[in-house]
């Protein structure tokens, strides 16, 4: 693979990276230049054209976008002696490298008077305006990177009379371009290595000629954009290919048979399409280099081939999110050397137990929503570096094998939706694993008791635990408040019993409690609303930020990729809880949900409730509460879900912000409540307290109704832009959704 090294030496100086420091005559050579340099300066010193390209170039910058380059380049000094300025020893300005240097503004086309520039780098700054095409044609650039600015417009489409460009390496991703990707500029960039095109908005078919032309032609990236139509077959000729990332475009068509011609592929990314067909496996044999096969959410259908079991290179394999079916082949265990394999989400069958999955630098496997059958299979018990485990909604069963207490490193494991019995035998076993974070086994374990001993003691590291939809029986253990560390409990859709456990504010992180569906009983503890991590913002700060191993999924659309980023929650609904609900939840003002329905709360809505201004759903329904709806609940600016139907509430519902969305059903089966919102007037069904009021406030109706209305409109405002702005947090749009896995 002579060429092969060619290339990466050519990418590497492309990258200004040291030379190969093995070679001892390389950096002779360097010592030597460098001498040459020394001496050659004082004599050879920049042209006046280049000292007048870069001053208008500075001159195009913002005052407060040049990156201070106003004090090093002064016209009418050497413009090689400049900051980010390198010239050659004959004083030729060759690379001008100004990579996150903040710089503002637009990219004035004088750059392109440096007819001996080499290198140009402007990445990572915040550039508007359009890319000077001049820059593309350059006849002595080779390395043009304008990675993550802002810059737009079409990439004109131009044919060079000059047959030949130097262009090696050209970077325009993370912009905004638009338009039609250029389709025959490629045919005079024949000495193109790498292009990456990535997270702009470019639309049109993936070029096809770009190998046919550039012979050396190594790393193609247009990710992220609006390309559509077929993988184009030219790429089939690309022999030198070996990074193809298409992914997050709007491709159509099968797999072309010809892109397996491009043998030299270690990376072939093209998650995110509405591509069709199989993977076939004389295909994909070819591709023997592979390391990453990206096919998520493409649409492919079909089995996993034997022949993927000779790709023994592969580290990657994406095939989540499609049609396929059948069994694994019991060869895709020959890819010894895989770390990541997701095959979530299609239908695949059989017993997991096919393949051997002895892989010692096996990271993260997700095998969930499938149709797998059979036990865990002993092999994974061997993978000592996993980390993340997820074979949640598959038809899985039997107990786990104590060896799974090998799996030291595993910290996120998911088997929610499955048939696995003995949770005591469970909970025994995980507990070997003690750098466990995230532990989901909800929909399993039918019918049994949640063992109360406290030989659980142990899970020092969790974080998310959730044993919902079982059901199981018992109360609610013991050992869960020696879980320190635990910031969400789902204990919801069980058979539990007892009461609400008074030190249930010692679990100083909790800040997601969801007890719902339960037989619990007793009153609401004032404990609850104690619960450190509800209480403040400083608390919540306190929140982990790590990513999860893998994102759990709330709704089969709806993915966390933080525990942070869930709401905070408590959900004690549809149990037997009696009592009034305690004043003191007014203090958990970190609180997004909370819903009490369906219990047997009895007196009046605290006042207090008031106070969780960053409440979006209150839910009080089904319960025998009484008195009034605090008028002041219309200050919570983010509820967005309001029910306190069939209790015996009475007088005026309140009114003004987001009190005008919330339906007549939110109030229904109060016969008492009056208002116009819900068509009720209050003075012809005056009940006594609130008949009171309105005689009092009479005088005052007129300026009240006046200065309410405006209210009204400025809450409504408000409103409308705080949706806007929440429409991009997932988290504020959630509802009270279960399968978390
Ligand atoms: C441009 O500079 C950035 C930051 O130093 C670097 O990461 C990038 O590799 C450079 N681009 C090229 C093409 O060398
Ligand atoms: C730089 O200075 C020269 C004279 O020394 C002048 O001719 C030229 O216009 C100046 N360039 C700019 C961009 O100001
Ligand atoms: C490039 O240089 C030529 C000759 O000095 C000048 O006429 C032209 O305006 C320059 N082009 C740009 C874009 O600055
Ligand atoms: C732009 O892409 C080139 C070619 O892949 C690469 O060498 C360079 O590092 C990239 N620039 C940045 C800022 O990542
Ligand atoms: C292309 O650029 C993007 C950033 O804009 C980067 O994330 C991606 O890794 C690059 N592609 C390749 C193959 O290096
Ligand atoms: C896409 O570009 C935007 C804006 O430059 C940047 O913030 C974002 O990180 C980029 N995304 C990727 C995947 O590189
Ligand atoms: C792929 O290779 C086969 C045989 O080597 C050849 O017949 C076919 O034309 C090639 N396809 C393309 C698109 O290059
Ligand atoms: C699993 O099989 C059942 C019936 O055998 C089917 O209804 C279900 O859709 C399948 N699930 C998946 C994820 O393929
Ligand atoms: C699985 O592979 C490992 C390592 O290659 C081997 O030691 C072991 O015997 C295999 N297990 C089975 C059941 O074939
Ligand atoms: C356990 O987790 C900690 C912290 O994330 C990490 O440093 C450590 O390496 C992990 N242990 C194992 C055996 O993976
Ligand atoms: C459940 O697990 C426990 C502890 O490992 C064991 O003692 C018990 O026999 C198991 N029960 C069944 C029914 O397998
Ligand atoms: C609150 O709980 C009740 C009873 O479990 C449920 O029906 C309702 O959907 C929940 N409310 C919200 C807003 O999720």
């Amino acid at each position: 693979m002579v060429s092969g090294e060619i290339h990466e030496n050519t990418m590497q100086e492309l990258r200004s990276l040291p030379r190969n420091s093995k070679s001892l005559s390389m950096t002779f050579l360097g010592f030597a230049a460098v001498l040459l340099l020394f001496f050659a300066s004082p004599t050879s010193s920049c042209t006046e054209q280049e000292s007048s390209s870069l001053i208008n170039f500075l001159d195009g910058l913002t005052p407060d976008g040049n990156g201070g380059l106003n004090d090093s380049w002064v016209n009418g000094t050497d413009c090689c002696k400049w900051e980010c300025i390198i010239c050659s020893s004959d004083g030729t300005v060759t690379d001008v490298l100004l990579a996150a240097r903040g710089l503002k503004g637009g990219i004035s086309p004088s750059l392109v008077n440096l007819t001996g520039l080499l290198h140009l780098n402007l990445s990572h700054n915040s550039l508007e305006g359009s890319l000077p095409i001049g820059l593309v044609f350059s006849r002595s650039i080779i390395g043009l990177d304008v990675s993550f600015n802002c810059l737009k417009g079409h990439l004109q489409e131009m044919q060079s009379s000059n047959p030949s460009l130097p262009l090696q390496v050209l970077n325009i991703s993370s912009n905004s371009f638009t338009g039609q990707f250029p389709l025959t500029t490629w045919e005079v960039t024949k000495n193109l290595v790498a292009l990456n095109a990535s997270n702009n908005s470019f639309t049109g078919q993936i070029p096809s000629s770009i190998c046919i032309n550039a012979p050396s032609f190594a790393m193609l990236d247009l990710s992220y954009n609006q390309f559509s139509g077929n993988i184009s077959l030219g790429l089939g000729s690309c022999s030198m290919l070996r990074v193809l990332k298409v992914g997050h475009n709007n491709l159509t068509g099968a797999l072309p048979d010809g892109l397996f011609n491009a043998t030299s592929l270690e990376q072939l990314s093209l998650p995110n399409n509405f591509l069709q067909g199989v993977l076939d496996g004389s295909h994909i044999a070819k591709l023997s280099s592979l390391t990453v096969l990206n096919l998520g959410s493409t649409g492919l259908s079909g089995k996993i081939p034997d022949s993927v079991g000779q790709l023994t290179r592969l580290e990657q394999l994406y095939l989540d999110n499609n049609h396929m079916y059948g069994e694994l082949p019991s060869a895709l265990g020959n890819c010894s050397n895989l770390r990541y394999i997701t095959l979530r989400n299609n239908s695949f069958t059989g017993d997991l137990s096919r393949v051997n999955f002895t892989m010692l630098d096996l990271k993260k496997a997700d095998f969930s929503v499938n149709n797998f059958t059979g036990t865990i299979p002993e092999s994974i018990y061997s993978c000592t570096n996993l980390v993340a485990l997820r074979l949640a909604f598959n038809q899985f069963h039997g107990q786990f094998s104590p060896t799974i207490g090998n799996l030291r490193s595993l910290s996120f494991f998911s088997i929610t939706g499955n048939s696995f019995i003995n949770i005591t035998n469970a909970l025994q076993m995980l507990k070997g694993c003690k750098n466990l974070t995230s532990l989901m086994m909800g929909t399993n374990f039918k019918g049994e008791t949640i063992p109360q001993d406290e030989t659980f003691y142990g899970f020092e590291s969790l974080q998310v635990l959730t044993i919902d939809d079982c059901p199981l029986t018992g109360q609610i253990p013991l050992w869960i408040s020696k879980l320190a560390k635990l910031l969400m409990l789902d204990l919801s859709l069980n058979q539990l019993t007892g009461q609400i456990p008074s030190w249930i504010d010692g679990l100083g992180y909790l800040f997601v409690l969801d007890i719902s569906s339960n037989k619990l009983t007793g009153d609401i503890p004032a404990a609850l609303a104690k619960m450190p991590m509800l209480l403040s913002e400083r608390n919540a700060a306190k929140l982990d930020t790590r990513f999860l191993e893998l994102p759990v999924f709330w709704t089969p659309s709806r993915q966390y990729r933080t525990v942070g980023a869930f709401p905070g929650k408590l959900c004690l609904d549809n149990n037997n809880f009696t009592g009034v609900i305690p004043p003191e939840i007014g203090e958990l003002k970190m609180l997004d949900i909370l819903n009490l329905s369906s219990n047997s709360l009895t007196g009046e809505i605290p006042q207090e409730i008031c106070n969780l201004t960053n409440l979006q759903i209150l839910d009080l329904s089904n319960n025998q509460l009484t008195g009034e709806i605090p008028s002041a609940l219309s200050d919570l600016h983010f509820l967005s879900r309001f029910d306190v139907s069939n209790n015996k509430l009475e007088g005026e519902v309140p009114s003004g912000g987001q009190f005008d969305s919330f339906s007549n059903s939110s109030y229904s089966g109060n016969p008492k409540l009056c208002g116009p919102m819900i068509n009720n007037d209050c003075n012809s069904r005056p009940s006594p307290a609130s008949g009171k009021r309105w005689n009092n406030l009479r005088p005052a109706l007129v300026i009240g109704i006046t200065a309410g209305g405006l209210i009204a409109l400025v809450l409504l405002a408000c409103f409308l832009i705080a949706r806007t702005l929440c429409a991009s947090f997932p988290v504020l749009l959630c509802y009270a959704n279960r399968a978390r896995y």
